[in-house]
């Protein structure tokens, strides 16, 4: 008696199995095919692309993302804010990018597809903290007149202009990393996805 009853049991206990193990498989073939398909919290993480749509953003306005579980700050920089770029140039370690990490599609100086939205990895590149978005031109305590706004690092002091550039004489070793991006019409970024359309 007792055995039957395992027996039926470690049946039933079969057939669930199969049955999820046939759901599972059904979705996994089923997914590709969605054309409309949302990115989960999950696969976010592991590395979907994310859209933003910065069309009613206000210039000098900054705005976090998240992708890949990373803040990506998107900034509207004003035509005053672009002018100061050519100003703070003598004040950084790597003015032209060359030792930093951006896609080859944006401008080295003001590090963005279009200048007027800057979209940059916010993590430091001394020891990955996230740096202050600190836009006021001549802040005394980030040195007056040699500060034309950018991001400030409160960890260890380092300083970015507002292209995410850094400043000499600070731990920071290279300027903040520009992610893979691109446009979809005029006003939605798609992050983690290359201008030429290769994730
Ligand atoms: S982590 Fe930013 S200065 Fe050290």
């Amino acid at each position: 008696m007792s055995d039957d009853g395992v027996n039926v049991g470690r049946r039933r206990f079969l057939t669930a199995a199969t049955s999820v193990v046939g759901g599972v498989g059904a979705v996994g073939v089923a997914v590709p095919f969605v054309k409309s398909w949302n990115p989960s919290a999950k696969a976010k993480a592991a590395g979907a692309p994310v859209k933003f749509n910065v069309s009613k953003m206000e210039p000098g306005q900054m705005v976090t993302v998240e992708w890949r579980g990373k803040p990506v700050y998107v900034v509207r920089r004003s035509e005053e804010v672009l002018q100061n770029l050519e100003k703070v140039t003598p004040l950084l370690r790597d003015p032209n990018s060359e030792e930093s990490i951006q896609p080859p599609y944006v401008n080295p100086q003001n590090r963005a597809i279009k200048a007027h939205l800057l979209v940059m990895v916010g993590l430091c590149t001394h020891l990955g903290c996230a740096p202050m978005f600190r836009p006021e031109v001549g802040a005394t305590d980030l040195g007056g007149d040699e500060w034309f706004g950018g991001f400030f690092c409160p960890c260890h002091g380092s300083k970015y202009d507002m292209a995410g550039r850094v400043y000499t004489g600070v731990p920071a070793p290279t300027n903040m990393d520009v992610p893979p991006y691109s446009y979809e019409g005029d006003d939605i970024i798609v992050i983690g996805v290359d201008q030429e359309g290769s994730a």
